[in-house]
């Protein structure tokens, strides 16, 4: 066979391996690896570097309409291209229901935003913000049928939280349709009341967006949350992990049998509530929710990545521009913390900072970092085998490491919308330096080779661990 690239020399990691040997690539799709590699059109010699699945990163918002005034500082091209560089093929944006409106409405107006305009394979998540009658009994029940296998739930932010009720309601459409729930976990009517506090003593620069949601808020809804998904009996994700306390919830329902997956993000490895108190409006930057903890908390995290707690380690990039009022400067002509926007770019930085940080500090071994970060993002949301590991017959979306590169990261060399990045001056060793997208070589050596319009949309299938727990019946 004469192949389209071959890969050769490399050591490959999946998430069971590490093994040396040589890939061969044709119409996109991996066709052979190790033994005797015949012609091929291109060669890549990746001699001393590390031969990975191409990230997959399951949670990052891109154009996601913010509130009035608030733009968010990504739209697809940017998004995917700073995804790109961070060694990702795969990114899995939210489309979020308008209130009162269908959601193939927003499908439809965020397919038309993406087409043509990516650099990684998308698929998208449906964020249900009205569960009317008529998204519960026809639409979604239809979406997922489509390929549009989960969909996030909020229990904060004013505009987007439903009642337990409501999320009983969408977790029982999961259970009938074999779709997979993930939950924001933190208790709004608390949040609102320690809000009130804070006003009501004139206390409004940034750092009061941490004391206002702490860890307590976000315990009481993670437990909430699993209860209620006890109670519809379905799997669920809780998505971005902050702390102990909410990991002991997600621990404490496995132990009774219940399925639920966990998913931490970089900030809450790297970043603390001090980076919240900086000079002037600076604490804005690291403004996300929830709030980045303290050392006891990331060291929480790291225990969790360790140990299994977390399945998934995700960016949840959501970025808003620092020097602008559309972003976190002074939204709605105001300089009290609870109208900066929620949200920190991440998605090119992932990766490395889990790689330099975990990896190369002997936290984590490599196929666990495959799995944290391709792998088990591939098997939660439907995608799996056709992407996330390196297999004859998955699709060619590769990302070759070199461990040896120590970078400091500066806000000038990412590829994102933003104007900042949280990570500004951090020292991290190992790379990602080739990425390769159904076969075609997106960036070599920090050079943009591939175009927009070369990721396309995927629809996905079932996620393997979308299957109630006890097949519960109500009848007598
Ligand atoms: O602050 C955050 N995390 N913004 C993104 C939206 C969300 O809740 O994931
Ligand atoms: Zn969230
Ligand atoms: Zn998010
Ligand atoms: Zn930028």
């Amino acid at each position: 066979m004469r192949f389209d690239l071959v890969i050769s020399n490399g050591t490959i990691a999946t998430a069971s391996d590490v093994f040396s040997a040589d890939i061969g690539i044709k119409d996109g799709i991996i066709v052979q690896i190790g033994g005797e590699m015949g012609e091929a059109a291109q060669t890549i010699d990746a001699a001393g570097k590390y031969v990975l699945p191409g990230g997959i990163d399951s949670h990052v918002h891109i154009a996601q309409p913010s509130g009035e005034g608030i733009v968010m500082a990504d739209d697809f091209e940017s998004g995917t291209r700073s995804a790109l560089f961070g060694g990702n093929t795969t990114v899995l944006p939210f489309c979020l229901q308008k209130k009162g409106r269908p959601l193939r409405e927003a499908l439809t107006a965020y397919h038309a935003l993406a087409k043509g305009n990516c650099y990684t394979d998308v698929s998208f998540h449906l964020i249900v913000s009205d569960p009317s009658e008529a998204v519960l009994g026809q639409e979604l029940p239809a979406l997922v049928e489509d390929g549009y296998t989960s969909f996030k739930v909020f229990m904060t932010y004013e505009d987007l939280r439903l009642s337990d009720a409501q999320i009983l309601e969408t977790m029982d459409v999961a259970r009938r349709t074999g779709a997979l729930v993930m939950v924001h976990c933190e208790n709004e009517d608390a949040i609102r009341y320690l809000i009130g506090r804070h006003e009501a003593d004139g206390t409004v620069a940034p750092k009061a967006h941490a004391t206002t949601r702490p860890i307590a808020v976000e315990r009481e809804a993670t437990h909430r949350a699993v209860s209620l998904a006890e109670v519809a009996d379905v799997p669920l994700v809780i998505v971005h992990v902050s702390n102990r306390e909410a990991m002991e919830e997600i621990e404490r329902a496995r132990r009774r049998g219940r399925k639920v997956i966990g998913e931490t993000c970089p900030q809450y490895l790297m970043l603390t509530a001090d980076d919240l108190d900086g000079m002037d409006w600076e604490g804005a930057k690291f403004v996300c929710s929830p709030p980045p903890r303290d050392t006891a908390s990331q060291a929480a995290c790291w225990d969790g990545l360790e140990r299994g707690v977390f399945e998934l380690f995700s960016s949840d990039h959501c970025p808003f521009r620092y020097d602008d009022p559309a972003g976190k400067l002074n939204p709605k002509g105001s300089r009290s913390f609870r109208h900066i926007p929620n949200g920190i770019p991440g998605v090119e930085l992932r990766l490395p900072i889990l790689f330099s940080e975990g990896v190369m500090k002997g936290r984590i071994d490599l196929p666990r970092f495959v799995a944290l970060t391709a792998t088990n993002q591939a098997r939660t949301y439907g995608l799996y085998p056709r992407k996330g590991t390196i297999a004859v017959g998955a699709d060619a979306d590769i990302a070759i490491w070199d461990s040896t590169l120590t970078r400091t990261v500066r806000h000038a060399d990412m590829h994102d919308g933003a104007d900042y990045t949280p990570y500004e001056g951090r020292e991290l060793t190992g790379w990602p330096t080739t990425v390769v997208l159904g076969g075609k070589i997106m960036v070599h050596e920090g050079e943009l080779l591939g175009s927009k319009g070369d990721g396309t949309y995927r629809s996905r299938g079932r996620s393997q661990y979308a299957t109630p727990t006890q097949e519960q019946s109500f009848e007598t």
